[in-house]
């Protein structure tokens, strides 16, 4: 992930207050609308990824009463945050899948009525497949090359036959490093080659999940610094579309938050030109746009909840009507919908060592300005 660090002095951040407090200060309804509704009045999806917690122990944010009211309440789709990965279902080795955590979600989801998208088929990065594989013997040869392909097409095509309701897919995640731009090597591109193995699972995930929206997924944003991250991931998509290669949309994750206080006063000058720029490349292509990691970093702003929300609010708000104003931008998950679970916690501590508040509701199960904030940019989008 980027190592962004928001910086925001105490009188930006007041002065942010009184932004985010125009947006807290619409009159709440007696019976508050949910996001998954909001989304749905503008051809839209709005929900979050859940994780299962370990099987055997249940322990985890899916185990949490409370938690699981919010996700009924206030999402339409769910998303496994970690159940789909490799090193998850393939954990046990070669021969092996395990879905039980992942189906769990899945229930639940069925349960509420709830959509289903699936992340990630091919997260494209050698940290996170399960270890055998980095001595599985593939043979040598011809055979090589069909063994590699065979394991690659096997489990895409398992998965996503075990989950035909998902609405969209992760096919590829971050598989372009932005130090330099260049698709990541892993096992199978050693084998296969770079292009042959994301275009391989495409076509794979197109045969076996015909209904599915297919993704491109990846972490680029508009920060300095990101450049070749965006550079790299358009060169990525303009390939796709030269080979063939079925990819429907781009994932923008959008783990948000800023490196200073001219972004945190505003999405985001000068940077908002650079991000247009990108997106428009992006759907020039004729990709669709999906929000699909949302969370706010709140590392570098004061300890005091009422700035510290209110600028986190009023910097979401400006960036979700910018994503929102394109009517490609399909899909919007939060990476979490309650602080303490967010994967944010177990990184980059902030200098109090105190939690942070990335997500829309606290910890006490109250909704924070930022979910009035990303109601509020649902409100204003346009219909699709
Ligand atoms: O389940 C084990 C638990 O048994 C053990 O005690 C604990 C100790 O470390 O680890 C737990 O597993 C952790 C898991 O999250 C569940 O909490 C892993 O160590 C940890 O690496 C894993 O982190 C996840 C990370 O992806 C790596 O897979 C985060 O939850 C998840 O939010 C994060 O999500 C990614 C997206 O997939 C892709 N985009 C970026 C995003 C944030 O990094």
């Amino acid at each position: 992930m980027s190592s962004f660090q928001p910086v925001l002095s105490r009188r930006q951040a007041l002065t942010l207050g009184a932004t985010a407090a125009t947006l807290a200060a619409v009159p709440a309804l007696a019976a508050p609308t949910s996001l998954a509704a909001l989304a749905r009045d503008k051809g839209l999806y709005f929900g979050s990824a859940v994780g299962a917690g370990p099987v055997g122990s249940l322990t985890g944010s899916f185990e949490d009463a409370a938690y699981r009211k919010i996700l009924a309440d206030e999402c339409g789709v769910l998303v496994p945050e970690n159940e789909l990965k490799w090193y998850v279902v393939r954990a046990a080795g070669p021969q092996s899948f395990a879905f039980e955590r992942a189906d769990r979600i899945a229930a639940f989801a069925k349960a509420n009525g709830q959509a289903l998208r699936g992340h990630t088929l091919l997260w494209h990065h050698p940290q996170w497949f399960p270890a055998w594989i980095k001595t599985y013997d593939f043979g040598a040869g011809p055979a090589r090359t069909a063994n590699a392909q065979a394991m690659l097409v096997q489990h895409i095509d398992t998965v996503c036959k075990r989950y035909p309701q998902m609405i969209s897919w992760d096919v590829v995640n971050e598989t372009v490093d932005p130090a330099d731009g260049a698709i990541r090597r892993t096992v199978f591109s050693d084998i296969l080659g770079q292009h042959e193995t994301l275009d391989l699972a495409f076509h794979t995930a197109r045969a076996a999940a015909p209904k599915a929206r297919l993704v491109y997924n990846d972490y680029m944003s508009w920060e300095v610094g990101n450049e070749k991250h965006r550079y790299g991931v358009l060169k990525l998509l303009e390939g796709f579309r030269k080979r063939g290669t079925p990819v429907d949309a781009l994932g923008v994750q959008s783990h948000i938050g800023a490196e200073n206080a001219d972004s945190f006063t505003g999405f985001g000058r000068p940077q908002e030109k650079e991000w247009r720029a990108f997106v428009d490349e992006a759907t020039g292509m004729g990709y669709d746009l999906l929000i699909t990691e949302f969370d706010v970093h709140d590392k570098g702003l004061p300890y005091d909840f009422a700035p510290r929300d209110a600028a986190v609010a009023a910097y979401a708000k400006g960036y979700l009507d910018l994503m929102l104003s394109y009517r490609q931008t399909k899909e919007v998950l939060a990476w979490g919908m309650v602080d303490k679970y967010s994967w944010l916690q177990n990184q980059w501590l902030r200098e109090d060592k105190k939690p942070k508040r990335p997500t829309l509701y606290d910890d006490a199960y109250q909704p924070k300005p930022l979910r009035e904030a990303v109601a509020a940019a649902l409100r204003a989008a346009p219909v699709r």
